[in-house]
């Protein structure tokens, strides 16, 4: 139902911006997945073992996610054009405080890709 919709809008490398009504415990990643005009790369599926996920969040917003792990903080370190609000979009779940959150899609991303490796 409309209810259960959490708005997110998205700006795009070209600078455009795009709304979309996603649905609580959706990712960035899915959201991404499930609309073709978001262009995430999301090369690891939402493993944490690359970059290429990196979205810009809105400083607002930023300050109500979840601390970021390790994990994801190791992979963000990667990314191409990293800021102090930079997040992994596969691991920004959509809930209901998060209505209305802007992130922008980095104009380039850095496929860092380890696959099957743990950083050490
Ligand atoms: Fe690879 Fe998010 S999709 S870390």
């Amino acid at each position: 139902t409309k209810s259960e919709g959490v708005t997110i809008n998205f700006i795009t490398p070209e600078g455009d911006k795009k709304t979309i009504i996603a649905n609580k415990g959706e990712s960035i990643m899915d959201i991404s997945h499930t609309h073709d005009d978001i262009e995430l790369e999301c090369a690891c599926e939402g493993s944490l073992a690359c970059s290429t996920c990196h979205v810009i969040v809105d400083p607002e917003y930023y300050k109500k996610l979840e601390e970021p792990t390790d994990e994801e903080n190791d992979m963000l370190d990667l990314a191409f054009g990293l800021t102090e609000t930079s997040r992994l979009g596969c691991q920004i779940v959509m809930e209901k405080d998060l209505d209305g959150i802007t992130v922008t899609l980095p104009s380039a991303t850095r496929n860092v890709q380890l696959k099957g490796s743990k950083l050490s």
